[in-house]
């Protein structure tokens, strides 16, 4: 076969230079047609579009027809022509095809049919070939990209924090421990305890939950920083939200109060929808299909909005910001809170708001995003900035439709004393965390940042609605196939 240099389908459809010989390669999603005439569609990932390409059946080896099967890889050249069918302005006259990589039929999973998402998970090795993997994709691609682009233009650092950590951020005590001892004979003290000193660090480390605490350190010197890397949590938690691997953008900024951090979040959650709404159309536009044929046996009122619509929406209006205390008392008055339908009761100040709260308040009360602020000291982690009514502390946590939670945040406690008090308070390692408190010693400043889970921004922009849906290769409880 002749040597031509080889274009994308993307590239290929855009330009739509007809009567260009080309070269393209991709695998196979379907081959229909008669004795005289085949269209193959052609899928490279570049494109939610497949390229069509014809062949006149009696200019090529019957055997080489026979072996273009759903899922085989092929080489085509060919001549860009205008296509008479529906759905596609050009197609490509094909001049010679090579198989690449045979393709079995009968063992290959991924009929050229639907298939459920549960069944995709299953062959999450496969799942990229579909329409739906190929579009989020695309989509989590643009949106990293967009975070990179968000913040260098607002002249804040990309900093890379650690993975491996002997701190518990969080202080919820939700780690995976990451340890080279072996587990069958490990060294002990003389108390009995596993021996960690004689571990790798030499001392106990684990996968962090947040780089937050690192991230402070680099703000309280570059003024405006912010990490973009993957967390652990080891919390046993099997919902359509939660992984145990994540990917978390936390920007941290000196000299910022909880005001400037919450406009901040609206500008950042605003920019990231509008770059895919920019960027990412024809594919939003299939995945917007997608739910809605997903959705047509619900009743209307249960049926989500339109997913572009609902993109417009958010970043056409302003965020909903309320104090957690304000919260509370809509809750207390809400119907399903008179009537016993939430499944965990709300019973005044201290009590954690669940997803079914937060959704409340978002999706039939306010029916905006909303960003709470000021919740109980007792329920919030031990850095948030304490405020004068020795109860609350300056945290805001942004409420997503459908997602609830999606940004968790604060003020920092940029007091040493109150610092150091609430660590002792909570039993906290005061001394192995002394780099941390040094920051209050040294040039302390008012400061804050967020943490915004990547994959619950990825749900709310494709609409997805199971979080293993939206990151390539899914941890959660129980499954680290792949
Ligand atoms: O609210 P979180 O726990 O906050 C922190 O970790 C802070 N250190 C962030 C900061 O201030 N720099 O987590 C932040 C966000 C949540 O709002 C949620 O979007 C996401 O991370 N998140 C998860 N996403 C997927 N799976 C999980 N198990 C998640 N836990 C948190
Ligand atoms: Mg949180």
């Amino acid at each position: 076969m002749e040597q031509i240099r080889r274009s994308k389908v993307a590239a290929i459809l855009k330009e739509a230079e007809v009567g260009k010989e080309v070269n393209v390669k991709g695998w196979v999603r379907t081959r229909r047609g008669n004795k005289f005439v085949n269209f193959i569609a052609l899928n490279d990932g570049s494109s939610i579009h497949n390229l069509q390409i014809v062949a006149d059946v009696p200019k090529f080896d019957e055997g080489l027809i026979k072996r273009i099967t759903t899922g085989a890889a092929i080489s085509v050249n060919g001549v860009i022509s205008e296509s008479s069918g529906k759905g596609q302005k050009v197609e490509i006259q094909a001049t010679s095809i090579d198989v690449l990589g045979d393709c079995n039929a009968d063992e290959y999973p991924l009929q050229p049919k639907k298939h459920s998402l549960e069944f995709l998970r299953e062959i999450a090795h496969l799942r990229f070939r579909t329409n739906t993997f190929g579009a989020i994709t695309r989509v989590r691609h643009s949106m990293i990209f967009a975070v990179h682009n968000f913040f260098s233009q607002k002249g804040f650092y990309n900093i890379h924090t650690p993975i491996i950590t002997s701190s518990d951020a969080e202080g919820a005590g939700e780690m995976f421990r990451v340890t080279t001892l072996d587990m069958n004979k490990p060294p002990k003290t003389e108390e009995g305890d596993v021996d960690y000193s004689q571990d790798f660090f030499g001392k106990g480390t684990h996968l962090t939950v947040s780089g937050q605490l690192e991230g402070e350190l680099a703000a309280l010197a570059m003024s405006e920083i912010y990490t973009f890397g993957p967390t652990f949590r080891a919390e046993n938690s099997n919902t359509t939200r939660h992984l145990a691997e994540f990917w978390m953008i936390e920007p941290e900024m000196a000299f910022y109060d909880l005001d400037d951090n919450m406009d901040l979040a609206e500008e950042f959650t605003k920019y990231m929808i509008n770059y895919a709404l920019e960027n990412c159309m024809e594919d939003l536009e299939f995945l917007s299909n997608r739910l809605q044929e997903e959705e047509k046996g619900k009743k209307a009122e249960d049926r989500s909005m339109e997913l572009i619509e609902k993109l417009r929406f958010v970043v056409e209006n302003d965020y909903i910001r309320l104090t957690y205390t304000e919260a509370i008392e809509i809750l207390m008055n809400s119907k399903p809170h008179k009537k016993g339908k939430f499944q965990y009761p709300v019973n005044g100040f201290g009590s954690d708001l669940q997803a079914e709260h937060e959704r409340f308040l978002v999706e039939k009360h306010f029916k905006k995003p909303v960003i709470l602020t000021d919740y109980p000291m007792s329920i919030k982690a031990f850095y948030m900035k304490q405020s004068d009514d020795g109860k609350t502390v300056r945290a805001m946590d942004v409420l997503f439709p459908q997602i609830g939670e999606i940004i968790g945040g604060s003020q920092r406690e940029e007091s040493y004393d109150k610092l150091l008090e609430r660590m002792k308070a909570l039993d906290l390692p005061e001394k192995e965390m002394y780099w941390y408190l040094d920051t209050r010693r040294f040039g302390s400043v008012p400061h804050s940042g967020f943490g915004l889970g990547f994959e619950r921004l990825m749900l709310f922009v494709t609409g997805m609605t199971n979080i293993r849906d939206v990151i390539p290769f899914p941890r959660s409880p129980k499954n680290a196939e792949f």
